[in-house]
């Protein structure tokens, strides 16, 4: 197998091509400035992922509403934020125009920080809880989706993923335990309203059949009630709904999925497997393969959880790292049709010139994630993030909050 080669081959996504088959996966860094706009940090992030090439960059969760945010500094996409946001596209193409650009558009619902921001919910989740949000509020909510995909096209992006997973707003929509009586709830067709009259709209209003929609699944929550259960108790997998929701989706327009699973706040593991137990990686490309199964061959399936392969993870027990490398195995998965392209989470922290080694044939160079997970500490201590083990201006910002606070308490939650 050439897995250089079938990694950096062209893939046509709706009307449009990627350069390549790596995505760097949304990750907020919590570095935007007091009014949601890029600051510089964030620019430096961004213009060391365009140098490196991805064929699609994905523009971490932004908000779309000041009251839906989980972090304290995370990007917002309001009226004004619009010429900054044009901007921060503009100078980024101008250091690389190939990388298709996606924003990821956010409500964070019950995962909202109550501290500075607005907690709802759409059904209270044990240990979660907000306001109850009525129909008139989900209309309120879907315009301000519409707006930011329209403000998210004028500032030059080449897309939006619509984020639909990692228990934010859209996943917990969809979930069985959205059993409440209402609009938005109770049967299939309620709790799929949101995302396909999203999904309509957004389409309508933008109006550009070169902008690309897609989302970001979590095809199994991993907790009962959680999407990609069989009901409101059970934590049973069951894919009927996520394949369901993959095909309406598409017959609406949208080009790409990203799968991914878990609700980080209760299964963080699942999104992200960790060097403790790696193996849960395992688990994906059972999700990734029921995805691309469910598709028209046109539309682009993503897969997550890559970076836990690095350079080849001893951790990783019955599998021979030399031949399962992050790399092997990402085109191994494309060539036996398990996903069109790879998702790099951690990894993209850890060397966000990956794409541009591996084209270049520099593979010596690369950077592997280390699955120290100290960005996602960074994260839940709504720190400026980066990579610990590679950048010293990281590593410094978690020394001095270990000092300041003490460790965090283990299992991240
Ligand atoms: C610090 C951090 C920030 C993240 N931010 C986002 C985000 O904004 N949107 C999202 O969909 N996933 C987010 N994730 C999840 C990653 O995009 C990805 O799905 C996950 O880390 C698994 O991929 P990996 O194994 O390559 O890291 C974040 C993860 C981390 C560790």
């Amino acid at each position: 197998m050439n897995y250089q080669k079938i990694l950096t081959s062209p893939i046509k996504i709706g009307t449009r091509k990627s350069k390549n088959r790596f995505l760097t996966q949304a990750m907020e860094c919590c570095d935007a400035d007091k009014d949601g706009n890029p600051s510089e940090l964030t620019y430096q992030r961004y213009a060391n992922l365009f140098k490196g090439g991805a064929g699609m960059i994905t523009l971490e969760a932004i908000s779309v509403t000041h009251e839906s945010r989980s972090r304290d500094d995370q990007l917002m996409i309001l009226p004004a934020n619009a010429k900054p946001l044009e901007t921060f596209v503009k100078k980024l193409k101008s250091i690389n125009p190939d990388p298709l650009f996606i924003f990821q558009l956010t409500h964070s619902g019950e995962l909202s920080s109550p501290t500075f921001s607005r907690r709802v919910t759409v059904n209270p989740l044990y240990g979660y809880g907000g306001d109850l949000l009525s129909e008139d509020d989900m209309e309120k909510i879907m315009n301000e989706f519409v707006l930011a995909a329209k403000i998210a096209h004028d500032a030059g992006a080449d897309g939006v993923d619509l984020k639909l997973c990692h228990g934010y707003l859209g996943s917990q929509i969809l979930r069985p335990y959205n059993s409440r009586k209402w609009k938005y709830g109770g049967s299939w067709e309620n709790r799929s309203r949101f995302a396909y009259e999203l999904t309509d709209r957004i389409i309508r209003a933008v109006n550009d059949k070169n902008f690309l929609v897609g989302s970001k699944i979590s095809a199994w929550e991993g907790f009962p009630g959680g999407f990609g259960t069989a009901g409101p108790d059970s934590p049973v997998i069951d894919l009927k709904e996520p394949i369901a929701l993959l095909k309406g989706l598409e017959e609406r327009g949208a080009s790409f999925f990203v799968e991914t699973a878990g609700s980080p706040s209760i299964t963080v593991s699942l999104t992200q497997a960790e060097r403790q137990h790696p193996y849960i990686a395992y688990l994906h490309p059972t999700f990734q393969k029921a995805f691309k199964d469910a598709v028209k061959p046109e539309t682009v399936i993503i897969g997550s959880n890559y970076s836990v392969w690095g350079k080849g993870n001893k951790g990783l027990q019955a599998c021979d790292p030399k031949e399962n490398t992050l790399l092997k195995v990402g085109a191994r998965n494309i060539e036996n049709g398990i996903v069109d392209m790879i998702g790099l989470g951690r990894q993209s922290l850890a060397d966000p010139l990956l794409p541009l080694k591996v084209r270049e044939g520099r593979e010596e160079e690369i950077h592997f994630c280390t699955l120290c997970d100290n960005c996602l500490e960074l994260l839940i201590r709504q720190q400026k993030i980066g990579c610990c083990t590679y950048n010293k201006y990281y590593t410094n910002i978690l020394v001095s909050i270990r000092k300041e606070k003490g460790r965090l308490n283990q299992n991240h939650t």
